[in-house]
């Protein structure tokens, strides 16, 4: 039985392929919600539009410090397996619940499968690289997106035989959901934007939106990108962000700051915009994926394909940087390769858990 754990609504996203695979195929698997993300737009409604199982295992976590959270989704980690003992665990990407249930399956001898493994920013005041470094060198089958995650594994000494490289889930999640998503979808409709004239915007970063100085230079920035495009920005925003934007009372004009959407209204929204700015690590790769060029407001990526590809450049919080991104970036066509696969990694995922776990 493999136990599949998911927390936040990345790893919702990106494990659903592997989720509708296990289905598929009839697989024994239980699927473990941490609850590190709670919050109707930020969890339940990816079970409703993705049509996911009810988790077996809800913890209930909730929000808290980093050591507070770990600790709680470890313990409550750990009671489910003294019953269940699954065969192994699959976690996805670099979060606190990432790093919770990788301890855990390693402390109590489950074989562990790190799914979006190998990726590296090399900046370990990330909370997130260093939650992906753990979960990496306990896991026993590392499932990397690319070529590159797989030498940032082999170059840490991880050995090559534990490392499938399957391509991105997101690009699987991506083809699995886009069409159905413009078909049923009005959101440009419900935003009263038109396609290609308007910008997208996500940011969440702690090292971004937890400091003043950052969140105001990104906020000011962006005032200053509909002021000089004359175009709608659009602005989903993380709860966290909102805490801060709040907190720090950050005056916003010119922005249409909404709550966090679905993601099929978010991909629709993405697929059409005329440009991309964000944090996120996902919305890189989705925006690598649908040809939309992508300003990151970081000062490193561990996504650095996106960049490769000419799908993405990387110009920090400061506004005169973001606006020579947004300024490079915006006339790019498009036209470049995906390098997150052909969209069968949940396929390839299960296949290798089958062949060799079971
Ligand atoms: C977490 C992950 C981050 C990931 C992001 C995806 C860690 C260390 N961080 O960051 O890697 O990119 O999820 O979105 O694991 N909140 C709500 N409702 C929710 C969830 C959060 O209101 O459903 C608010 C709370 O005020 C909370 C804050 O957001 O304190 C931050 O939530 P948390 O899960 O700690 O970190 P994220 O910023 O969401
Ligand atoms: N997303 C969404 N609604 C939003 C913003 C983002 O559905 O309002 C989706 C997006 O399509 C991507 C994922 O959330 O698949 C990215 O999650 P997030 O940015 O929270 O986390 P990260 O990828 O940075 O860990």
């Amino acid at each position: 039985m493999i136990s599949i754990i998911v927390g936040t609504r990345p790893e919702i996203i990106k494990m659903s392929p592997i989720i509708r695979e296990c289905q598929r195929r009839d697989i024994d698997f239980s699927l473990l919600h941490t609850g590190q993300h709670y919050s109707y737009e930020m969890d339940r409604i990816f079970f409703e539009e993705l049509n996911l199982p009810v988790p077996d295992h809800h913890l209930d976590v909730g929000s808290g410090s980093h050591a507070g959270q770990t600790g709680a989704i470890m313990s409550g980690i750990g009671r489910v397996y003294e019953d269940e003992r699954p065969d192994m665990v699959l976690v996805q990407g670099d979060t606190n619940t990432v790093l919770a249930g990788s301890l855990v399956a390693a402390k109590m001898k489950v074989p562990l499968g790190h799914v979006e493994a190998g990726l590296r920013s090399y900046d370990r005041t990330m909370p997130e690289e260093v939650n992906r470094v753990v979960a990496d060198h306990v896991g026993d089958w590392l499932f990397a997106p690319t070529e590159k995650a797989r030498e940032n594994l082999l170059k840490e000494g991880i050995d090559d035989s534990k490392i499938l490289v399957t391509g991105n889930t997101i690009v699987d999640a991506v083809y699995q959901n886009l069409e159905m998503a413009k078909e049923n979808g009005d959101a440009l409709k419900i935003f009263e934007v038109r396609q290609k004239d308007y910008f997208l915007v996500t940011a969440h970063r702690q090292e971004n939106v937890d400091k003043p100085d950052k969140l105001e230079h990104i906020v000011s920035a962006l005032t200053e990108i509909h002021d000089r495009y004359n175009l709608p920005v659009i602005f989903p925003v993380h709860p966290r962000t909102r805490k801060m934007i709040d907190q720090f009372q950050i005056p916003v004009n010119g922005i249409n700051l909404t709550e966090p959407i679905g993601f099929f209204s978010f991909l629709q929204l993405e697929s059409e915009a005329r440009l991309v700015l964000t944090d996120s690590g996902g919305v890189q790769e989705e925006c690598c994926i649908l040809g939309v060029p992508c300003v990151t407001l970081r000062e490193n990526t561990e996504r650095p394909e996106t960049v490769d590809v000419g799908a993405n450049c990387i110009v920090g919080t400061e506004p005169g940087r973001i606006l020579g991104g947004v300024q490079d970036m915006i006339g790019r066509s498009g036209g470049w390769s995906n390098p997150y696969g052909d969209g069968t990694a949940g396929v390839e995922i299960v296949g290798c858990c089958m062949n060799q776990a079971i």
